[in-house]
């Protein structure tokens, strides 16, 4: 038998786990499995969620770390994990993403002898003043399995000296998520909700255009002057269409304590810019089938969330990211997206332009079919219990 361990923690490695999760059970009674939530992320908004929406089985084990500095997250986590990890036993531990849970997990495990696959590796920003870039190399450089979404990350991963056979491009588990439940989220009633909608969705309906607006990075929301600049152009562009924006829980406590809650729609002062004066639509955080159905039929996407680059491009929506950089060049060169940074006239003028002209064709990249979970399973079985094939 086959003893693996996961391990999650916020809100993108929910949707990078669950194909995983399902392939893995397809295995019972060969491969035993054990889901570990750090709970870095705890509000049901951001974690409960996901799991109804994905079909996740409850976490085996809880280590309720919640939110913290870096050091004190990390830290909470590896003292968790570590008893747990020494009592389940596994073979291997299996890491998602680029999250704090993502490190701690894996440089406890290896201190332990015990194997780190990592499921999204070789990813490069080269800005180490993003928190996730510093994860992504620790990890990578603990881990002895590293499954790839993109040939970036193949060549960065082998410029970094790491050994090709421990490399292995296999696709995108964040496309499986999306290709297997883009049409049960087509039935979300949110775009009605929101009166989107034109017609009803069994009818094939169309929708009225809007965009949509995320943003959780520190760099861009913790500096008040960023974090102006890009409501001032995203709300200028709010004038021209609706833009929803589902607020990260960091996001809207800067927006109220920066006093930029102006800028969104509904408050007692809304829109300064917007010539129709609705000005940006705040809603709370949306579960995983919710939030795809938005994107779905979106005109433009603005973010600078990392996943949402590469949705959108399977998607086909245009997209902006709200960033001087991207870890995922994959979705530039095939997919639907543009880097902009953060300067307000650019942000206007690229999407102004995107607004004026048909979305142009956007490719999926090579492996991006919704099989990535069955091929890092096969590799697993085959490294970890050579002998039954
Ligand atoms: C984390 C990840 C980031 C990922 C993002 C997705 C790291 C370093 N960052 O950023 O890569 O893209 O999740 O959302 O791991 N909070 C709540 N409720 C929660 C969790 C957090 O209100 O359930 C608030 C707390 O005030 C907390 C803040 O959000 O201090 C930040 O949470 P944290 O998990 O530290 O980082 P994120 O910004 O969510």
């Amino acid at each position: 038998m086959i003893r693996l361990l996961s391990v999650v923690g916020a809100r993108p490695n929910f949707m990078k786990i669950a194909p995983i999760v399902a392939e893995l059970k397809r295995d019972l009674p060969a491969i035993e499995h054990c889901l570990v939530h750090s709970g870095q992320h705890y509000d049901e908004l951001l974690s409960g969620n996901f799991f109804a929406d994905l079909g996740l089985p409850q976490p085996d084990v809880n280590l309720q770390v919640g939110s913290g500095s870096h050091a004190v997250q990390t830290a909470e986590i590896m003292k968790r994990i570590e008893p747990v990890l020494v009592d389940y036993k596994p073979q291997m531990v299996l890491v998602v993403g680029d999250v704090n849970s993502t490190l701690a997990a894996a440089l406890t495990a290896v201190k332990l002898g015990i194997g780190v696959a990592h499921i999204e590796a070789g990813l490069r920003s080269f800005d180490m003043t993003m928190p996730e870039e510093i994860n992504r190399k620790l990890t990578d450089a603990v881990s002895s399995l590293l499954f790839v979404t993109e040939q970036s990350g193949v060549e960065n991963l082998k410029r970094e000296g790491v050994a090709p056979e421990k490399i292995f491009l296999v696709g995108n588990v964040m496309i499986d998520s999306l290709l297997q439940h883009r049409e049960i989220a087509s039935k979300s009633p949110l775009l009605d909700r929101l009166g989107m909608r034109l017609g009803t969705p069994q009818n094939g309906s169309s929708c009225r255009p809007y965009g949509v607006l995320t943003l959780h990075r520190p760099s861009n929301v913790d500096d008040p002057e960023t974090l102006h600049g890009i409501l001032r152009a995203v709300s200028a562009l709010a004038a021209e269409l609706p833009v929803f924006f589902p607020v990260h829980p960091r996001t809207r406590k800067n927006i109220e304590s920066f006093g930029l809650s102006r800028y969104l729609a509904g408050s007692s002062e809304t829109s300064p810019t917007g010539t129709n004066g609705a000005g940006i639509v705040p809603l709370d955080p949306l579960g995983y089938l919710d939030f795809l159905s938005l994107n779905d039929r979106a005109r433009i996407v603005l973010t600078d969330s990392g996943g949402i680059q590469e949705e959108t491009t399977v998607l086909g929506v245009p997209c902006l990211t709200l960033r001087e950089n991207t870890e995922r060049p994959a979705t530039v060169e095939h997919g639907s997206n543009q880097i902009v940074g953060v300067d307000s006239d650019r942000i206007l003028a690229a999407a102004r332009s995107i607004l004026s002209h048909p979305a142009r064709p956007s490719r999926r990249p090579p492996l991006w079919d919704g099989q990535a979970a069955p091929r890092i399973v096969a590799i697993l079985r085959e490294r970890l219990q050579p002998d039954l094939l």
